[in-house]
């Protein structure tokens, strides 16, 4: 049985041992917090885990790493060569991380060749994407494995030319959240009428078509071209960003709509992962995905 080693319990880290579990790997966790073994009996229960605080021993005989750490460069750095000192010539280590470069990660590292992002969005267990970014110094055949690896789980692995910060989803959620930031703070619309309006639009669209494809579609048979010319034209106002003084009242509105705290959380991921299984199949991605 191919063994993982995943470096974090937390969010993602957890929800990375659910599918490689579910994959048929064996699964070694190892994160330094104290409730560790509470934490794995709570959130992975059922799941054939070796949990241990210590990275070298769970590290030793992996055939695949998974790192999903605190998003702290230093951090990043020691987890990195502690792996690179405990892990065979050929075993590929992945970071989960949302934005940080994987050559700065990689920096002095002498597995740098190793070193690859491989960023899922969150729950990596159901969302079908991993990005899978290689710095200057990654080998093309570690960027290979962690593809082969991340397809083996049923995910779309999609593999970007070049390291850039925030790389493509995050670049593009950035922007795209400001915005929604903005327009609260505007006093345009209300933090649910928001995620609402988006729900029902453009979340429900860039599920089923790209923004490309949907400019191609908007054009009618003159395509892209001609809704660029035509709608795309008149949208000549200044775009505005959101006063970063003002974020609290923002987060504010988020909170009084969401809530927050243990109850709250788990409602929330409860109705998400359940809305979101629920369109998986349909929309052809394939099973393992939409297993748990
Ligand atoms: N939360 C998201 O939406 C999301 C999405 C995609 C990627 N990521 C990335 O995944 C990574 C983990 O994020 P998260 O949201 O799960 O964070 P988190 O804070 O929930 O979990 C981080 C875990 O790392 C542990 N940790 C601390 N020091 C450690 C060490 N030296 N060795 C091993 N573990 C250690 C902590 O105890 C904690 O359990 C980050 O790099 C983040 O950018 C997060």
């Amino acid at each position: 049985m191919a063994v993982v080693t995943i470096v974090g319990a937390g969010v993602i880290g957890v929800s990375w041992a659910r599918l490689f579990d579910a994959a048929g790997w064996e699964v070694r966790l190892s994160d330094p917090r104290p409730d560790l073994d509470e934490l794995v009996d709570r959130e992975l229960a059922g799941v054939p885990v070796t949990a241990t605080a210590d990275l070298a021993a769970a590290a030793a005989g992996a055939d695949f790493v998974q790192e999903a750490g605190p998003e702290r460069v230093e951090v990043k750095e020691q987890m990195f060569a502690t792996l690179a000192a405990h892990t065979r010539d050929d075993v590929v280590l992945a970071s989960s991380s949302s934005s940080l470069l994987p050559s700065v990660i990689a920096r002095g590292n002498p597995a740098a060749g190793r070193i690859v992002v491989g960023h899922p969005f969150n729950p990596p267990e159901l969302m079908p994407l991993v990005e899978v970014v290689p710095g200057p110094g990654t080998a093309a055949r570690a960027v290979d494995r962690a593809v082969e690896v991340y397809r083996s789980l049923g995910k779309l692995p999609v593999r970007l030319k070049k390291e850039i910060p925030g790389y493509v989803g995050n670049r593009l959620q950035k922007v795209f959240n400001s915005q929604c930031a903005y327009l609260v703070q505007q006093g345009v619309i209300g933090v649910e009428d928001l995620d609402d309006l988006v729900r029902a639009s453009l979340g429900l669209r860039w599920a089923v078509t790209g923004p490309f494809e949907s400019g191609a579609l908007g054009g009618g048979p003159g395509g892209m071209r001609h809704l660029v010319e035509h709608v795309g034209s008149q949208l000549t106002f200044e775009d505005g960003s959101p006063d970063p003084a003002r974020m609290g009242e923002v987060l504010d509105a988020v909170e009084e709509t969401y809530g927050t705290g243990e109850q709250a959380y788990e409602r929330l991921v409860e109705r998400r992962d359940g809305r979101t299984r629920a369109v998986l199949g349909p929309l052809g991605w394939p099973e393992q995905t939409a297993k748990h």
